[in-house]
């Protein structure tokens, strides 16, 4: 028989990996954006739109996290150019909503705002939609980054200027898979 008890959480999977955020000091916030979303939107119809790849496991864990009556989901994949650490500045769409948003209530979840370059490409391209309002949340915020004069409707957390892997956070498309967020040593 194999141990179906739940294995303790491990901190440090991967020696080039030092945690940031724990899986724990997550789950917490995670379970306050979604008291105060749902209580924000409770007397409206919500489309959750989630960013892919990034996005994934947030909106995940987000979703389970609201008490809300009548929430839907989307999905929209964008790339930024370039595979590593540096944004390349360019914007593109890999994924579009399967769904109309017009006259919706939206929400676009996002896992990180950095320079501000992404979000400001998809803010308004999905504001020309003509939804009835559109908010964001962002799991991670560095301010320090912005290129764009961007802000998100909720935060997370906002963290220091370090490259971040890890809960859906990739490096060439590495460590998505950690239950924590991390910075990548050099
Ligand atoms: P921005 O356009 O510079 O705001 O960056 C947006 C995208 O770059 C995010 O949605 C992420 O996919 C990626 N990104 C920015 N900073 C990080 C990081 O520290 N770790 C992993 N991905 C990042
Ligand atoms: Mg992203």
């Amino acid at each position: 028989m194999s141990n179906t008890s739940a294995a303790p959480r491990q901190e440090n999977r991967t020696p080039e990996v030092e945690v940031l955020i724990s899986a724990d000091r997550i789950a917490a916030r995670v379970r306050e954006l979604g008291a105060e979303i749902s209580r924000d939107y409770r007397h409206r119809s919500l489309r959750l739109v989630g960013v892919l790849k990034g996005a994934f496991v947030f909106l995940a864990d987000l979703l389970r996290a609201m008490d809300h009556p009548d929430l839907t989901l989307d999905f929209l994949g964008v790339a930024t150019y370039g595979s590593g650490s540096q944004t390349s500045g360019e914007v593109r769409v890999t994924k579009d909503l399967d769904q109309s948003i017009e006259g919706l209530d939206v929400l676009v979840v996002e896992d990180i705002l950095d320079t501000g370059v992404t979000f400001h490409y998809l803010t308004t391209a999905l504001r020309n939609r003509k939804p009835a309002s559109l908010q964001t949340v962002t799991l991670l915020d560095k301010p320090s980054r912005r290129i764009r004069p961007v802000q998100a409707d909720y935060v997370g957390f906002s963290i220091p200027d370090a490259f971040v892997v890890g809960y859906g956070l990739d490096f060439a498309q590495r460590y998505r898979e950690l239950p924590y967020i991390g910075v990548l040593k050099t």
